[in-house]
């Protein structure tokens, strides 16, 4: 009885803790200082997209460069090289090429948008709740692709992220104390701080763990783990991504590696690797694939067992394109995906000689799409962790 009231009063003050506090929630306001009132002049409707890019970067030189070696400003780039690839004599599977050359339209749809705030998130800028509610219903959310070909060289650019037609959109997140406490962390309100993300990573949003991303960084908030920050913590508009430039080497991604855990089996015949996930706190996009290689070596570099860990969607993908194939499945080997429930994932090894075990080394190659080859995927890390017998 006593807990059942608990419960009820717990209730009623975290309701008016929600009402007290949501009109804080400041992830996208309209700006409209004497600095942006070039935006309303003809000047600026009339140029061509590029050229209003370069009008931004005339001010904002820092965010301009970083966003160039990024992954937005090629996605159109990087779809185009997509589709020539499928349509080349170096891919032989008819029914996925057939699939990109059909629905090409849809991909450009997150690949080179119409500004998001302008059009398909239009309504989040007055009736922010309402929106959000029907939003996340959405089985597969689209912004609609710009039309024409010359608009479209930019990829997801400043304009796409900042811009509503007459305003720019300020997109810096306020903190509050509720962003860090997990259970006010619902897919709601993970969308509400990162609206502008959701569109097209709509997928990670739905796998969200709040608790592991509020124990890195306090709060789930994307631009904390993707975004480049500079030594006194401003974000620089860098996002990490699989290309990354070996000047721009994301130190988060040996997290990952550090989560693989190896030892040898008393039989010294076989060995095992735990995968204790602390740091993706998603789980992985439909397309792309992480390959962890672990060789265990003895001293002298000499291999006595190796493992491939595949990490990708598979097991899921391969479901909901089955039909868009013509019935068929995508290529690839099934993988795991990262385990958030705090329950680790264990693989075997066979070693030829486990008491020389003394090095594990861990190669991490990233690949666009799971179901392509191997050998298009680029190596980003490597580390070597001592092994205590
Ligand atoms: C004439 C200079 C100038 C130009 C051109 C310019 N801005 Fe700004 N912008 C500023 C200044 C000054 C600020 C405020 C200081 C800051 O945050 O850098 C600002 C702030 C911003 C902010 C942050 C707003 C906030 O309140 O936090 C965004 C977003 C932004 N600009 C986007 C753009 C985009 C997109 C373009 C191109 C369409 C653009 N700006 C072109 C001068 C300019
Ligand atoms: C809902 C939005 C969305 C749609 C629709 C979409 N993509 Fe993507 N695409 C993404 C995102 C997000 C990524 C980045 C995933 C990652 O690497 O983690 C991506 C990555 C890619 C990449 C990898 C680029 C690189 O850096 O190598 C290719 C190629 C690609 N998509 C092709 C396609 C094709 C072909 C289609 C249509 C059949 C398509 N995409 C439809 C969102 C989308
Ligand atoms: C994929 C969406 C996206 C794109 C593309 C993008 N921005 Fe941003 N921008 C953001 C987000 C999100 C923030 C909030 C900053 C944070 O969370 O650290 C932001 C913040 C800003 C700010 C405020 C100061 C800062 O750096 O935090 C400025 C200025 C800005 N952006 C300018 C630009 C310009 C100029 C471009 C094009 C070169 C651009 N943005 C492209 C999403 C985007
Ligand atoms: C209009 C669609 C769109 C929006 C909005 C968007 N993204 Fe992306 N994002 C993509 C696509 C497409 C790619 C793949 C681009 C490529 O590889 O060329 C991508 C790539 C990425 C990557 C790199 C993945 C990799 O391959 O390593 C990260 C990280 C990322 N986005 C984070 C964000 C965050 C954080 C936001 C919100 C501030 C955001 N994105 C907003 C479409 C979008
Ligand atoms: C606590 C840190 C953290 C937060 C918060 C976080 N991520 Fe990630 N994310 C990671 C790590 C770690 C990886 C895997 C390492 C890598 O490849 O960079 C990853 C991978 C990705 C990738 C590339 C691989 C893939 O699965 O496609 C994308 C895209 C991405 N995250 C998007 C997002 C978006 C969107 C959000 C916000 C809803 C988000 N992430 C929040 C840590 C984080």
């Amino acid at each position: 009885m006593t807990s059942k009231k608990n419960h009820i009063i717990s209730f009623l003050i975290f309701f008016s803790l929600i009402s007290i506090i949501s009109p804080f929630f400041q992830c996208s306001q309209l700006t409209n200082t004497e600095y942006h009132n070039f935006v309303a002049t003809n000047e600026f409707k009339n140029l061509i997209r590029e050229e209003k890019i370069s009008k931004c970067a005339t001010c904002h030189q820092k965010e301009y460069e970083n966003e160039l070696k990024g992954p937005h400003t090629s996605a159109y780039q990087k779809l185009l090289e997509h589709k020539s690839f499928v349509n080349s004599n170096k891919y032989q599977c008819v029914y996925y090429t057939n699939e990109v050359n059909k629905s090409f339209d849809n991909c450009t749809g997150c690949h080179a948008p119409q500004n998001l705030y302008e059009t398909f998130l239009f309504d989040s800028i007055n009736k922010q709740d309402e929106f959000i509610t029907k939003l996340i219903q959405i089985g597969h959310p689209r912004p609609n692709a710009r039309t024409q070909e010359v608009e479209r060289f930019t990829g997801i650019d400043c304009l796409s992220c900042h811009f509503d037609g007459k305003n720019i959109i300020s997109l810096n997140h306020k903190k509050l104390k509720s962003d860090s406490i997990p259970e006010f962390q619902t897919l709601q309100t993970i969308t509400k701080n990162n609206l502008v993300c959701y569109p097209c990573h709509f997928d990670v949003f739905k796998t969200i763990n709040p608790e592991i991303a509020i124990r890195r960084t306090g709060s789930v908030l994307c631009t904390n783990c993707h975004q480049e920050r500079n030594n006194i913590g401003e974000g620089t508009h860098y996002y990490y991504w699989q290309h990354d430039e070996p000047e721009k080497i994301n130190s988060k991604l040996f997290l990952v590696m550090d989560d693989f855990h190896f030892s040898v089996l008393s039989s010294k015949i076989k060995g095992e690797i735990i995968w204790d996930n602390t740091t993706i706190p998603h789980k992985i996009s439909p397309g792309p694939e992480m390959i962890m290689k672990c060789e265990v070596l003895d001293e002298d570099s000499n291999l006595l067992g190796s493992k491939i860990i595949r990490i990708n969607k598979k097991k899921d993908f391969d479901k909901e394109m089955y039909e868009p194939l013509g019935k068929n499945l995508l290529l690839g080997e099934v993988g795991d995906d990262a385990p958030l429930n705090g329950i680790p994932i264990k693989y075997d090894v066979d070693l030829s000689d486990g008491i020389r075990a003394k090095i594990f080394k861990i190669s991490l190659i990233h690949k666009s799409q799971y179901w392509f080859p191997d050998s298009l995927g680029v190596l980003s890390a490597v580390r070597f962790y001592p092994i205590n017998n």
